[in-house]
């Protein structure tokens, strides 16, 4: 599905490494290429036609994330570098000052370390307490194990709507409405959700949301933070310096700007945000349920064929994402991904990130599979028939 707009898919790359970051469509580069060869000014500053053209374009991105995950106003989206930046920005310019020691956060060991370490952090810094919501037999999250873990200190529970290693896509909605009944804040890392599903923040009645362009078919350098509109007015700023102040004094009287703004200090990632607005627009053509869908059709052909290969090892076969995690056993996870590589066909192999997530696995390493909407069946064809050698081990080892 639309293979033709990837200018990479013209080499023989068999890419399945779309939970690190996707490929990315020609328009991307046509629209960095516009940017810095014609109206390249900076945004907010100035008065004259190629600034005010810039301004419009960097906040028309803005209004089609607005639209891409059904925010009510612009001001509810702030752009940050990533969405490690987004989780820190919500941790350090919110709940640094709404929590305090003795105060519980709920995590999964499923975590990628920027929904754990910035929790971490703030724990040694004021006092709050971390701990975690049990993974069942599937290693997934369940609305029966939240309650269990909710505590009369729980004051926010912080998971991944999709895990980036299992990729078990967690019921948001229903941790949401029963968190949201005992003044609990649900914040939600998005990274391996938004890309490949319809996200509804109104729906879902979320709080906040983390994600990255990179993993969209954007630009890397661009993430985004979604903030529910009652919350607005408490974000404090992480980052001091222009575009952020309303103004200041010499006496040190200070103002600064609300969201989003205050999250928008010094001279933005332009050329990217705007090139991340005709991404959404290319995205919106496709229709994000046809990927989903597409997404959906290729991740059940390939567990499928994969099931059948010989001394595989799936740990994720339950789960619901277009993610699969799997070993060939006795051969180390790396070795298989490097021998993979031989045939150009990317995976990433290792932790994935997700350093906690071990025990509960019962294993430290290993191979992924993240598929988007450009991969084909063929392509899980050429992944099954190398994984299917019979003398696989002999070449590795
Ligand atoms: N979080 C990204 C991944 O899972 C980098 O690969």
């Amino acid at each position: 599905m639309n293979r033709e707009d990837f200018p990479i898919l013209k080499s023989n790359i068999i890419y399945f490494d779309n939970g690190a970051t996707t490929l990315k469509p020609y328009i991307l580069s046509d629209s960095l290429t516009d940017y810095y060869n014609n109206y390249s000014a900076n945004a907010h500053r100035g008065d004259y036609d190629i600034s005010l053209k810039v301004n419009a374009m960097y906040e028309n991105t803005r209004e089609l994330i607005k639209d891409f995950i059904n925010a009510k106003i612009v001001n509810q989206i702030a752009f940050t570098n990533n969405c490690t930046d987004s989780l820190n920005k919500i941790v350090f310019g919110y709940f640094k000052y709404n929590l305090k020691s003795g105060d519980e956060v709920l995590l999964t060991k499923a975590e990628h370390a920027s929904n754990i370490l910035p929790w971490f952090e703030l724990s040694s810094q004021i006092g709050i307490k971390v701990n975690y919501i049990d993974l069942d037999s599937n290693h997934k999250v369940t609305l029966d194990n939240v309650k269990k873990a909710i505590t009369p200190n729980t004051k926010v529970i912080s998971i991944a709507h999709i895990t980036n290693v299992v990729g078990d896509i967690r019921p948001i909605k229903e941790i949401i409405e029963y968190a949201h009944n005992l003044n609990i804040k649900v914040v939600i890392d998005g990274a391996q959700s938004v890309p490949h599903m319809k996200i509804d923040v109104e729906d879902l009645d979320m709080d906040f949301l983390a994600f990255s362009a990179h993993k969209m078919c954007g630009p890397t350098g661009v993430g985004v933070i979604y903030v529910k509109e009652e919350l607005l007015n408490n974000i404090k700023p992480i980052i001091y310096g222009g575009g952020m102040n309303t103004s200041f004094e010499f006496d040190m009287t200070r103002k600064y700007k609300k969201m989003p703004y205050v999250l928008e200090a010094g001279t933005p990632n332009i050329a990217d945000v705007i090139a991340f607005g005709s991404v959404i627009n290319y995205l919106n053509k496709i229709g994000i349920k046809n990927i989903e869908q597409k997404e959906k059709e290729l991740k059940e052909y390939a567990l499928e064929k994969l099931k059948n290969i010989k001394d595989i090892i799936i740990y994720n076969e339950n789960s619901e994402s277009s993610i699969i995690t799997f070993n060939i056993d006795g051969i180390f996870a790396q070795d298989l991904a490097i021998y993979l590589n031989k045939y150009n066909i990317c995976v990433r192999a290792g932790n994935h990130c997700a350093k906690i997530l071990k025990d509960d696995l019962g294993i430290k390493n290993t191979c992924r599979m993240s598929l988007y909407f450009y991969n084909t069946k063929e392509e899980i064809d050429k992944l099954v028939e190398v994984l299917s050698k019979p003398n696989i081990i002999n070449e590795i080892i």
